[in-house]
């Protein structure tokens, strides 16, 4: 089944501290919004990209594409302050009411298109649809230094993008979200406090998202492994 992807890159990376947005840093030579946007590249049901950026940066990604021959870019469009007004931004920018739309982070190169088309089906049967894995920590809550409960893992999942959504229901959610200024973590939270059902699709552990410099070594070594072929 056909899909429309919004992938929000107009973050600063912060916490990854490169003195540059962390999706221009190479991976194996190849800068990490490369690597995500291939993926979709690849993908013949995608039927376009939507690429939130800066202002300021717009010439750069556009240099990438074509540098890259990335063909399937429909509309660059203006990120906001939080990645919720980026996507929003994004979302404004699909052709089809009717269409799927996945939001996807630019800085999850390593998402696998077998997850993509589950969640995409999932999405298309149900009011949503994201990938998440089982949590391996386990969690407790801490009040002033002191642990208060230990949670039960059984129930906590660890929750990745893409997150996928009728665009009309995601639209009217991001409106939603701004009319009450509620600013979510993510995007199924905003679908979520309208009672809707969001439905999980089991992804993979290594469809991390490069936050802080040890995450770079390990994508790294996502690719070596890759590269043999395991
Ligand atoms: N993002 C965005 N607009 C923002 C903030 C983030 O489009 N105002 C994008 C980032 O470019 C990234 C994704 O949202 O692809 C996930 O955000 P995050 O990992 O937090 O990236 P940054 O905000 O760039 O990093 P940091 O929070 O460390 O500054
Ligand atoms: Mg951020």
């Amino acid at each position: 089944m056909d899909y429309y992807v919004v992938i929000p890159a107009a973050g600063q990376g912060k916490r990854m501290n490169a003195g540059m947005n962390k999706l221009f840093i190479p991976l194996n030579q190849i800068p990490v919004i490369i690597h995500t946007l291939n993926v979709f590249e690849q993908d013949e049901h995608c039927k376009g990209v939507i690429l939130a950026v800066n202002e300021n940066e717009v010439n750069l990604f556009i240099e990438l594409i074509r540098k890259y021959h990335i063909k399937n870019v429909l509309k660059i469009v203006n990120g906001g302050k939080e990645r919720q007004n980026s996507v929003y931004n994004g979302l404004k920018a699909v052709p089809d009411e009717d269409a799927i739309v996945l939001i996807h982070d630019g800085a999850r190169p390593f998402i696998k298109q077998p997850i993509i088309h589950k969640l995409v089906n999932s999405a298309s049967r149900n009011e949503g649809a994201i990938v998440a894995v089982p949590m391996k920590d386990t969690i407790k809550a801490v009040q002033n230094n002191i642990v208060e409960k230990t949670v039960e893992r059984s129930s906590l999942w660890s929750v990745q993008t893409p997150q996928a959504f009728r665009l009309s229901v995601i639209l009217d959610a991001h409106q939603k979200a701004e009319d009450d200024q509620f600013l979510g973590t993510d995007d199924s939270s905003l679908v979520e406090r309208l009672g809707k059902k969001v439905h999980i699709v089991l992804g993979d552990y290594e469809n991390i998202k490069l936050t802080t410099p040890e995450d770079l070594i390990y994508g790294e070594a996502i690719l070596a492994k890759y590269k043999k072929g395991r």
